[in-house]
């Protein structure tokens, strides 16, 4: 059974048991929801694999509460602890060797000598993470493969029996995942674009970040992530036959297209990233098989909400 709790502190504290006990506890983050296990436990952790259906060599992301465990984690050099400072709690995940004495266990790493590290923006994770006293691992709290949750009803209609509780905290804001940066090689690397814009990172770096591409990197970063049932077709300012409208600022209302939904009607960039899964979702639960997705532009968010729109085309 799952049990389904609304976010009280007396909540929090039962989830943080659970933890500690080797459980599965689902919460929320301003980005999406997470599913958080004992990063130091592979026992939970090996259980969080198999929940999710998530294969072992996708690592996950470990979620502390302040720059100070980060660094007791990995070395995290010069412009990471700038990024942090800057960017902290928020949804940036930095990537850095993993020291000897971190407490992210090696499954969690999924093998590998680096580790991936963020301090969520949201006040249930971080209540979460200090009644816990330690590192939380969280993937999305979704069925692998599936569109991630931003509601704690997309989390119960993918994982229902599968965990031991879920915290609902609403709706996520963000409603896309955390930008990932790695700190690996000679130069600041974007692994994920996300909800913290590529250019906002590079302004406070003061360099551009290199691009990782579909490289050993980002083990995660396969294509046909993040996939809904429905069939979407990119960068449409037409239907065909048999498709439904997921429009953007109305540009296909506009062409007399018949709409199904529109990311956002005003042509911003968070308001379509917030709805961005929760219209996918949503094409589904009408019976849509073919989408048609007006063109989002490719800058700030837009690069994110293009890369997630990729995948889920793919
Ligand atoms: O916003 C987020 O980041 C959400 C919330 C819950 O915090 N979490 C999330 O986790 O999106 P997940 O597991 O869906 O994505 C984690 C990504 C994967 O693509 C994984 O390959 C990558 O992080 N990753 C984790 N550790 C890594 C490492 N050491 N090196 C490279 N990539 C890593
Ligand atoms: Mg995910």
């Amino acid at each position: 059974m799952t049990a389904l709790l609304p976010a009280s502190s007396a909540a929090i504290e039962r989830a943080a048991e659970i933890l500690r006990s080797g459980g599965l506890v689902a919460f929320p983050t301003e980005t999406v929801y997470g599913l958080g296990a004992d990063a130091a436990s592979p026992h939970a952790v090996a259980a969080l694999y198999a929940a999710k259906g998530r294969p072992r060599f996708n690592p996950l992301i470990a979620h502390i509460a302040t720059l100070d465990a980060a660094m007791r984690e990995a070395t995290l050099p010069a412009p990471a602890q700038r990024l942090a400072e800057r960017f902290w709690p928020g949804p940036l995940t930095l990537v850095a060797p993993a020291l000897e004495t971190g407490s992210v266990c090696e499954l969690a790493r999924a093998g590998l000598p680096s580790v991936a590290l963020r301090v969520p923006a949201h006040p249930t994770a971080l209540a979460l993470i200090e009644a816990f006293g330690g590192a939380i691992v969280a993937p999305s709290a979704n069925r692998s493969g599936h569109v991630s949750p931003v509601t704690a009803e997309h989390v119960m209609s993918d994982l229902a029996g599968q965990i031991d509780l879920i915290l609902d905290g609403g709706r996520a804001a963000a409603g896309l995942e955390s930008t990932i940066v790695a700190f690996l090689g000679e130069r600041a690397t974007l692994l994920r674009p996300g909800a913290t814009p590529r250019e906002a990172i590079e302004e406070a770096l003061g360099q551009k970040l290199a691009q990782a591409g579909e490289s050993v990197l980002a083990p995660g970063m396969t294509a046909s992530h993040y996939a809904p049932r429905a069939r979407l077709r990119l960068d449409a300012l037409t239907l065909e036959r048999g498709e439904a409208g997921l429009d953007f600022g109305g540009a296909l209302a506009a062409r007399g297209e018949p709409v199904a939904l529109d990311l956002s009607p005003s042509g911003d960039l968070k308001e379509a990233a917030a709805n961005l899964y929760a219209h996918l979702r949503a094409l589904d639960a009408r019976g849509i098989a073919r989408a048609a997705v007006a063109p989002i532009p490719g800058q700030g968010l837009g690069e994110a909400i293009r890369d997630r729109l990729r995948r889920a085309a793919s």
